[in-house]
């Protein structure tokens, strides 16, 4: 582990279509999750923690967080009987000991798991990086512009890869003795409207004193790239723009011009678009394909199991002494593996398990000595960090989405079953919304809403030629969905 990292937060721009509400909806949790979340640790942080996708404890059947057998028995090791726990926790290696009461081995334990500790290599990544690295240094040995789209579910490791390819290439230039790079690397949650990606790179690339007046950045850049007397003289550029995401409005305007930049006779911009959205490509790549400038997608996939568990070795590895019990470790990478394989959230859940023997430690109640993180401390992280999030995936929805799932909630209770059908569900919905005396959405609204909802990992929808007759069940638990209004009268009378 080296360096440490920061980034900041920024506005969102507006878009009208279901899609894209999805993708703000989760880019203002992201938002929101960045200014509520003020980090306690010393160690600077370079990203926050996110915690956006929703689907927790039900996404596959092997699931059983909050299990209620697995509490800290007092005085005593926690190892549960079962026989596969016990027979990893033989397994412990021979290092020294870990002593949890030294401030200064706590300290490291927590460096190495926080998000902002940049690794030295970023594991289970090499092929993702071999492709950014090679296809950057195609472009600077012929001098050619492209445009490279980088997409992929929240921590898995898009923004450390392309950080870490750049760094490479800076070596790689020099070695090979070609002219340096310009670089930029812009976060678009800093940017305060969407255009200004624009004079950010005018800015950097060629001094605002020398364009004339009367033309917009984004025109002072199309006219420097179409002249082979400006733009030759320039050096190769490579424009990273981190959280592309924000670049969304309804006509895509800004994504297509930023990756038209690159179409102009004597550009020399390397882009690279950094989002989540694996769709985002499709709706502008038409119109990029049709001119013969399509980026190259490079899709980063969410993490197994058996990567987040590699990852967080690696990460330890640092340390002298084990601070996880093997079986424990395994627990955290195959329940965040099955939730969203996001490695943010796994080393969140590693820290709060560490956080959860510490508070052990300070009951003075229970005098005992314990040297590792043991399966049943994990055990009560996860369960901590899933409820939360779903229930915090909840309450961001926007009203009607949560009028949805509270009608859905309160059909099965009627009804007693499990499964029911769009068109049931729209009835029930409608029928809140007249008792709350607010308005409906129509039914198309309704469905495309259902799809975020869908997309989110709350509901299901099943197939069928006719939207009305899909069939919807809730991937939730419902008392998530009652302790998420808790509190909250509307909802509580939509509920009853
Ligand atoms: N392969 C890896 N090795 C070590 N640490 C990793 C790896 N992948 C991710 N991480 C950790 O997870 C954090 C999140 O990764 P990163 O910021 O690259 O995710 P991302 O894909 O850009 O997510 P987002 O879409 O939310 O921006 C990193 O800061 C790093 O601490
Ligand atoms: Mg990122």
């Amino acid at each position: 582990m080296a360096k440490t990292r920061s980034t900041n937060g920024g506005p969102v721009c507006p878009n009208g279509s279901p899609h894209s509400e999805a993708v703000e909806e989760r880019t203002e949790n992201k938002k929101r999750s960045r200014s509520q979340c003020p980090d306690q640790s010393p160690i600077k942080t370079r990203s926050p923690a996110k915690w956006r996708s929703p689907v927790g404890c039900t996404t596959n059947g092997d699931t059983c967080y909050g299990n209620g057998d697995s509490k800290i028995s007092n005085g005593k090791p926690l190892c549960s009987p079962k026989s596969p726990r016990k027979r990893l926790s033989d397994q412990f290696s021979q290092r020294p000991k870990w002593n949890p009461r030294d401030p200064a081995q706590m300290q490291a334990v927590k460096e190495a798991l926080h998000v902002a500790t940049v690794p030295t290599n970023v594991a289970c990544r090499e092929d993702e990086q071999k492709r950014i690295l090679e296809f950057c240094r195609t472009c600077i040995e012929q001098e050619k512009a492209g445009s490279l789209y980088v997409c992929g579910s929240p921590g898995t490791g898009k923004s450390l890869s392309v950080d870490k390819v750049k760094d490479l290439l800076a070596v790689w230039s020099k070695q090979v003795g070609f002219q340096s790079l310009d670089t930029l690397a812009i976060n678009c949650t800093c940017l305060t409207d969407t255009s200004e990606i624009f004079s950010k790179i005018l800015d950097k690339f060629h001094s605002r004193k020398k364009t004339s007046n009367g033309f917009s950045p984004l025109q002072h850049l199309q006219n420097l790239f179409s002249q082979k007397r400006q733009a030759s003289s320039g050096k190769m550029m490579l424009i990273i723009v981190d959280e592309m995401d924000y670049l969304i409005t309804k006509d895509c305007a800004v994504l297509h011009d930023l990756f038209m930049l690159t179409t102009f006779p004597f550009s020399r911009c390397i882009l690279i678009g950094i989002a989540n959205a694996i769709d985002l490509a499709d709706r502008f790549l038409p119109k990029l394909e049709s001119l013969n400038c399509k980026p190259v997608v490079i899709t980063f996939r969410a993490y197994s199991k058996d990567q987040i568990l590699k990852i967080l070795q690696q990460r330890l590895m640092v340390l002298q002494f084990d601070v996880f019990q093997p079986l424990a470790l395994e627990f955290c990478a195959r329940k965040v593996a099955a939730a969203s394989g996001d490695m943010r959230r796994a080393l969140g859940v590693c820290r709060s398990a560490v956080e959860v023997l510490e508070a052990q430690l300070r009951d003075v109640a229970r005098n005992q000595d314990i040297d590792i993180v043991m399966f049943d401390h994990m055990d009560i992280a996860l369960s901590k960090a899933f409820k939360s999030a779903v229930v915090d995936t909840i309450q961001s929805l926007p009203q009607h989405q949560q009028i949805i799932l509270c009608s859905l909630v309160k059909l099965f209770r009627q009804c007693k079953k499990n499964a029911t059908t769009l068109g049931e569900l729209n009835k029930s919905y409608s029928e809140t919304c007249k008792f709350s005396q607010i308005p409906a959405v129509g039914t198309l609204e309704f469905t495309n809403m259902c799809k975020v909802l869908s997309d989110q990992g709350l509901l299901k929808l099943g197939q069928s030629r006719e939207d009305k007759l899909k069939r919807v069940t809730l991937q939730i638990d419902s008392s998530d969905v009652t302790f998420a209004f808790k509190g909250i009268r509307f909802f509580q009378t939509c509920l009853v």
